[in-house]
């Protein structure tokens, strides 16, 4: 498990068989990413991107969405579901109005201070709109690190979920000077939600199954370790 091998595989693995066409993919506006992320928290990529295309026509911009009121943004999300994510993003477009003159932060600590986004999405919008190299660590990503480093323990766990991130920086801190942080990403997601699935993963088309921990000792099915009760 060496992980410079680990990113540089996936970053390759990416660009050759990953996700390429989705529509946050065409754009490097760290609002219309943002949107993008907050939909995909809770909601599969085929139901968000109708929604996502509509709320952009209504609301093309931050500013657009800062300045309507909460009653207008609700119909935009209806379906959905999980309506506070569409309250806390009215309430984000006013914070970074207000607090970040109307640009979305850089940092992933001030991105992740904002209401309705976690540490994770934070990671994901600093990376794919800025470049930023620092890590995610969403449910399939944590599914991809606990099976191809070994990691135990129910990553929902605060200390799994601290050791995770923290392998997490180490990867990152040990690859190469010059990392596609965007293709990076992207391809731990496409790998979660391809190859590494949850059931019955896929080894055989996974680039990184020849020197993954659990493929090795046959442990895909016991890792992650499911919650305990
Ligand atoms: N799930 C969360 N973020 C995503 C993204 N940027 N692309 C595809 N699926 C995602």
């Amino acid at each position: 498990q060496n992980p410079s091998a680990f990113v540089t595989t996936i970053i390759q693995w990416q660009k050759q068989h990953g996700r390429h066409h989705l529509p946050w993919q065409k754009t490097g506006d760290a609002y219309r990413i943002w949107l993008s992320e907050i939909m995909l928290q809770q909601t599969q990529v085929s139901t968000v991107i109708d929604y996502y295309h509509r709320f952009l026509v209504r609301f093309p911009t931050l500013q657009a969405l800062a300045q309507a009121d909460q009653a207008d943004v609700m119909p935009y999300w209806a379906g959905l579901g999980y309506y506070a994510r569409a309250r806390n993003l009215h309430k984000c477009a006013q914070a970074v109005q207000a607090t970040h003159g109307g640009r979305f932060p850089e940092d992933p600590e001030l991105i992740a201070a904002l209401p309705g986004i976690g540490r994770s999405t934070a990671g994901a919008i600093a990376a794919f709109a800025y470049g930023v190299r620092t890590p995610i660590m969403d449910g399939n990503v944590k599914r991809v690190f606990t099976r191809y480093f070994g990691v135990t323990g129910y990553p929902g766990n605060s200390v799994v979920e601290k050791t995770l991130w923290a392998l997490a920086h180490d990867v990152l801190d040990a690859a190469p000077a010059t990392v596609d942080i965007a293709a990076y990403t992207q391809g731990l997601m496409d790998l979660g939600s391809g190859p590494c699935a949850r059931r019955n993963p896929a080894c055989e088309q996974c680039p990184l199954s020849h020197s993954c921990h659990a493929r090795k000792h046959g442990l895909q099915n016991q890792l992650p370790t499911p919650k305990p009760r």
